[in-house]
């Protein structure tokens, strides 16, 4: 069912040929400096009895902490420098040395590359402004971003390699070292996994209504096709034009199911003229999300309302990418 979605994304030769590259490259990477920090762990676990037996309690306490401190500190290291070396195996061609989005590969991209080095991200779990969280960087490596050069690297990279590079881009960015930058507690949405009612005709008819209220048109156009009178001016925070998302496409950049688009309502695109939404009502919200899931141009609202699970069947089906990209690179 999927199969045209995951089609187009296959098409992309050089999305598969950069993965597949460096599926390849990978296997002769040799990263033995976890064993420094399992001995130091060791080192610390037997120092507790040791000390234990010639000091005095408070003076223990002390002597662990500090070697625990050192041995994060040691841990920090090693991440970063794996994050390193993958970095610039798999992310430099297009993101370049420095992180600035110039990478030698990624020339006439549009999108272009994101450039790192002023912290703003787009696809994020935190309010309008914020600084993403580490898992939001660690789902865009995973997951890629459909309809854009940036690869899907799971299947590719290991959750650790994730986290590692991930802990490596935030580096390029001097906000992500200062306390005061970093999202607070409250700053973090959370998206109900459940919706409080099911999608009808009568919800995306009120979506649509808030559509027209909220002047969506202006930007996405009367059919949501991208196609606005504000269309041809806009231009992101980096100073490259960018085009309103066209709606009727079977995927976005952040994910198409329901509780997807809902979060990009909630959060806006950091960097980009789509603005947050949160100060409509989680229902208005909700009544949105119908009304554009019904733009779908290829199979249209009706089977979208009947089919069994909305979300599942939208979705590209994951396995489906992988393999091919295998057999295809
Ligand atoms: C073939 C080119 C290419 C490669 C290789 C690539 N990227 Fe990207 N990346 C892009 C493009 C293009 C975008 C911009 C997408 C957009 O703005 O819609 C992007 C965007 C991103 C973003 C920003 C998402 C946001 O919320 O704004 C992150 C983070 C990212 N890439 C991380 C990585 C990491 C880590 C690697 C290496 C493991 C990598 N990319 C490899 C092309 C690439
Ligand atoms: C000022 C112009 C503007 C307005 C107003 C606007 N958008 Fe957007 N919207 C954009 C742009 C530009 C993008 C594409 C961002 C990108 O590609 O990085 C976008 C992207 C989107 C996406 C796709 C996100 C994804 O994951 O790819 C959705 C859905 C969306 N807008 C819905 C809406 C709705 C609904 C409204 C009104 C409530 C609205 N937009 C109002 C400019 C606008």
């Amino acid at each position: 069912m999927g199969s045209e979605v995951t089609k187009e994304f296959h098409d992309r030769p050089n999305r598969d040929r950069a993965a597949h590259a460096f599926a390849v490259r990978r296997e002769r990477v040799p990263i033995r400096i976890e064993r420094v920090v399992a001995i130091a762990g060791l080192a610390v676990a037997l120092s507790i009895p040791v000390s234990g037996w010639s000091q005095d309690d408070e003076s223990v306490e002390e002597t662990v902490e500090t070697l625990q401190a050192e041995v994060g500190r040691l841990n920090r290291t090693v991440q970063l420098q794996r994050g390193r070396k993958i970095y610039f195996q798999a992310c430099s061609p297009c993101h370049g040395v420095r992180g600035d989005g110039k990478g030698p590969a990624a020339r006439g991209f549009d999108p272009a590359p994101r450039n790192f080095r002023r912290g703003v991200y787009k696809f994020r779990t935190t309010v309008s402004g914020a600084l993403p969280i580490d898992t939001d960087l660690e789902h865009t490596v995973r997951e890629g971003v459909p309809g854009t050069e940036m690869v899907r690297w799971k299947g590719v990279l290991s959750d650790r390699d994730i986290k590692a590079v991930v802990q490596y881009v935030k580096t390029f960015s001097p906000y992500f070292e200062d306390p005061d930058s970093l999202p607070l507690p409250e700053d973090i949405i959370e998206i109900p996994e459940e919706r409080p009612f099911e999608p009808s005709l009568a919800s995306a008819a009120v979506g649509r209504q808030i559509f027209v209220d909220q002047d969506c048109l202006k930007c996405h156009g009367e059919s949501g096709q991208g196609d606005g009178v504000e269309a041809d001016r806009l231009v992101d925070d980096w100073d490259v034009p960018i085009r309103p998302a066209d709606l009727t496409q079977p995927h976005f950049k952040n994910g198409r199911l329901d509780s997807d688009i809902f979060r990009v309502f909630t959060t806006g695109l950091n960097g980009t003229p789509m603005p947050a939404f949160d100060d409509l009502s989680e229902e208005q919200r909700w009544q949105l999300v119908d009304y554009i899931q019904s733009l779908e141009q290829k199979q249209g609202f009706l089977f979208w309302l009947f089919k069994d699970n909305p979300n599942q069947v939208r979705r590209p089906r994951p396995e489906a990418r992988v393999e091919d990209a295998e057999s295809g690179g």
